[in-house]
């Protein structure tokens, strides 16, 4: 069987990502099924038991930028070997609820960590594997830390404020204008149905 398909979700904390998750998924499936095919859903950081550990870590425990980079790194690369490559090699679709996209955004433009470390730890990790599709959910970060207020308890990452958030996204668009090949920009202000017929449209091209 031909290799399968890797889809990553992307976008700050609060653009919605989460409600167009399940639903997407659930598109998916119907739409390769017929070929055999399942999708193996998954996230990070996490997606291993020592991913989710790491995981645990990185969302609640203080550390220096370089460490949490290097552990978001660490996690992906067990991600890799674990779940994602022999899913792809076997034949299925892989769906990550965010991917190296995420430490470019967060730890890159959020937190300041200069790009040239980023990038070298993305060529140990992942070669010059990426996605091949990036669904990028895209919103104001006033929009976004309304819709997450309403949420649960913080962690240490939706807790930051929307200068955060702004850097986070910007540096989201730079990853996306790099590679337009790869990133499709879904408007996160527009209403879910409008949203779920772009999503649909993505699908039907895949
Ligand atoms: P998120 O994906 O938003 O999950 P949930 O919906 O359960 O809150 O949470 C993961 C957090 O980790 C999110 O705030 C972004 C952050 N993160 C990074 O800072 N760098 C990364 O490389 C990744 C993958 C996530």
């Amino acid at each position: 069987m031909a290799r399968g398909k890797f889809i990553t979700f992307e976008g700050i904390d609060g653009a919605g990502k989460t409600t167009h998750l399940a639903w997407f998924r659930e598109r998916l499936e119907q739409h390769i099924a017929a070929g055999g095919r399942s999708v193996v859903m998954t996230r990070e950081p996490g997606g291993t038991a020592l991913g989710e550990s790491l995981r645990e870590i990185l969302l609640h425990q203080k550390m220096d930028l370089e460490t949490e980079a290097l552990l978001m790194f660490a996690a992906r690369r067990e991600h890799l070997a674990q779940v994602i490559e022999p899913a792809l090699a076997r034949g299925d679709w892989v769906l990550s609820d965010r991917f190296s996209d995420a430490t470019f955004a967060y730890q890159g433009g959020g937190r300041g960590l200069p790009r040239d470390k980023l990038e070298a730890l993305e060529r140990w990790v992942q070669g010059g594997f990426q996605p091949d599709l990036t669904l990028l959910f895209d919103v104001a970060p006033d929009t976004a830390s309304e819709r997450r207020s309403s949420a649960r308890e913080p962690d240490r990452f939706e807790s930051e404020s929307d200068a955060f958030f702004t850097r986070t996204r910007a540096e989201y668009l730079r990853r996306a204008e790099e590679a337009p090949y790869r990133f499709a920009i879904i408007d996160s202000s527009q209403s879910i149905p409008h949203i779920q017929k772009r999503l649909e449209e993505l699908i039907s091209t895949l």
